[in-house]
């Protein structure tokens, strides 16, 4: 059994090292991408507090045929394909950088998928120059996320980079 329960209260960056551990401890024996995803999309939901939303759209198709396709999440049923530059997910991926968003009513073509979310943090998953996924996190507090948030999602991502 793993127990990567986190301590409650704990500082950002720390909450976020235990959860780069966990996930990196957790994939690093593993090839298969989706096992990979539901797990760390369980170990975000276990270590991140105020989250309704929270999982992975991959990329797929090639070139204009791109787009975002629902992955393993914790949430209520979500869109399962987003086009590329569309949304927040779609503007993070088209983009390739990480999209931080207080109030989700504010982003243009912000597209909802639960109506209790109202802000949202997407980071792209890029392996070799590419976007090949987006990390999704979506809270029904405004102004959940921060730069700290933003930094330690990064991280995983770029440890998942190689691993989904
Ligand atoms: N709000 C996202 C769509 C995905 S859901 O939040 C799960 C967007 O605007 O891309």
């Amino acid at each position: 059994m793993y127990d990567f329960r986190p301590e409650t209260d704990l500082p950002a960056a720390e909450r976020y090292r235990q959860l780069y551990q966990a996930a990196d401890a957790l994939t690093q024996d593993e090839s298969d991408a989706i096992a990979n995803m539901a797990n760390c999309t369980a170990l975000i939901w276990e270590f991140l507090p105020d989250l309704n939303w929270a999982g992975f759209y991959r990329v797929v198709g090639s070139g204009a045929n791109s787009q975002l396709v629902l992955g393993p999440f914790i949430g209520r049923p979500a869109c399962i394909r987003i086009e590329m530059g569309k949304g927040v997910c779609g503007t993070s991926a088209a983009s390739a950088e990480t999209q931080l968003v207080e109030d989700v009513h504010k982003f243009p073509g912000h597209i909802p998928c639960d109506a209790a979310s109202s802000s949202e943090l997407v980071v792209p998953v890029i392996r070799d120059g590419k976007v090949i996924a987006v990390i999704d996190c979506d809270s029904p507090l405004p102004a959940r996320f921060t730069a700290e948030d933003a930094t330690g999602l990064e991280a995983l991502a770029e440890l998942l980079s190689k691993r989904i």
